[in-house]
């Protein structure tokens, strides 16, 4: 099929784009390049042995993407384009629902003018909120969203089913993400965050390289097995392959599809820095702080509808996380500055 990646220079556009070349896919990429490199195409070129045809586009551009339609006739997009820091969404609310919903009007409009009605949409498990069911299934009611970025994403599904369900020519694929970590095996592709990261892993990889004196662990008073936070993390590999399984339920037409993407195992936040330390060989040092607003105290999913209705499941485990998300920082120690 012929993809088009919105946000595909981005941390998990970018590992996509490989695993749908390897399904025999055709990507075509755009980005705005607001928050990802041109060198992380240039990298996911290399290891697919081609270049990708690349747009550097906003979706708010109505113009820009409309040239980018009549120039290919795309069998399904895949909707990665998007403002994703939490924290930073509270402090700029107008900025992340500019650009998160209206992008994604503009865009919905867009593909339903040149006749492309199948989208893969990222979401997140940030829209069960404190889920109601641990592990947590789809059935499972969506939550209250303490913060701007999380209501976007809660917001868009139910756009994309009310679009669905208005014109059923359309076929909307949900994925949930729940916590993405990990690299490309190669070293070559990986999370990029930009100042201070806000997310775990990235923040363990720059303490380890040197670039951060300690974690600060936030919150060790939580009711789970040692006091901190537990979540489901995914290797980005795994969440690449995920996307191309989707592709199953935009051929078998299934109208809405819903899914949890993650391993179904949790781990906490002193789990992850022991299996990082474990099967790195580097210290991380850390220091216990108070919690952090927002945070829920445990949070995995039940992955089996994906595994029933896509055939997919997770191959990599946390050991396999840790290997890789460290050989990226320690080969990028500055990310994609070259
Ligand atoms: P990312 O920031 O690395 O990638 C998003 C890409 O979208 C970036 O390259 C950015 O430049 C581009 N972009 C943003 N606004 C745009 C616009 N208006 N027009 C064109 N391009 C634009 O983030 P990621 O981690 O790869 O996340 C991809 C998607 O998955 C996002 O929608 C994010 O909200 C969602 N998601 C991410 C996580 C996570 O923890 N990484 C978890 C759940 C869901
Ligand atoms: C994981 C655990 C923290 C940093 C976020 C978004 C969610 C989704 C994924 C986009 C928690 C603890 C973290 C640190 C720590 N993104 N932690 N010290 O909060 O589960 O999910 O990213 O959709 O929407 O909310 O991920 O990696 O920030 O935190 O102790 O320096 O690590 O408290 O328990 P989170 P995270």
């Amino acid at each position: 099929m012929k993809i088009l990646l919105t946000g595909g220079a981005g941390f998990i556009g970018s590992h996509t784009l490989i695993e749908l070349d390897k399904a025999g896919h055709e990507a075509v990429v755009l980005d705005n390049l607001y928050n990802s490199s041109p060198l992380a195409l240039k990298r996911a070129a290399e290891i697919i042995g081609k270049e990708v045809p690349f747009y550097q586009v906003d979706i708010r551009d109505r113009e820009g993407l409309t040239k980018v339609f009549e120039a290919h006739q795309f069998d399904a997009c895949i909707h990665f384009a998007g403002l994703k820091a939490v924290g930073e969404s509270v402090e700029k609310p107008l900025e992340y629902y500019e650009n998160n919903l209206n992008g994604t009007f503009v865009l919905l409009d867009v593909m339903r003018k040149h006749g492309c009605k199948n989208i893969i949409f990222s979401s997140s498990a940030t829209v069960y909120g404190d889920p109601e069911i641990i592990p947590i299934t789809e059935e499972c009611p969506k939550g209250i969203c303490t913060n701007p970025y999380g209501k976007t994403k809660s917001m868009l599904e139910d756009v994309l089913i009310d679009v669905q369900k208005a014109d059923p020519e359309w076929n909307v694929v949900v994925l949930r993400y729940f916590n993405p970590i990990g690299a490309h095996p190669s070293g070559k592709l990986g999370d990029n965050p930009n100042g201070i990261p806000n997310n775990l892993m990235p923040y363990i990889t720059q303490v380890a390289v040197g670039k951060r004196k300690e974690l600060g662990v936030f919150g060790a008073d939580y009711d789970t097995h040692d006091g901190t936070g537990v979540r489901d993390y995914i290797h980005v590999v795994d969440l690449g392959r995920a996307h191309v399984a989707s592709l199953k339920a935009i051929e078998q037409k299934k109208g809405v599809a819903i899914y949890n993407i993650g391993t179904g195992t949790g781990y906490s936040v002193l789990d992850v820095v022991k299996a990082f330390v474990r099967v790195n060989g580097v210290d991380v040092p850390y220091v216990i702080k108070p919690r952090r607003s927002g945070d829920v105290a445990v949070n995995y999913c039940n992955p089996a509808k994906a595994k029933m209705e896509l055939g997919w499941e997770a191959q990599y485990g946390i050991e396999d996380m840790c290997r890789d998300s460290w050989n990226w920082q320690k080969q990028n120690p500055n990310g994609f500055e070259e």
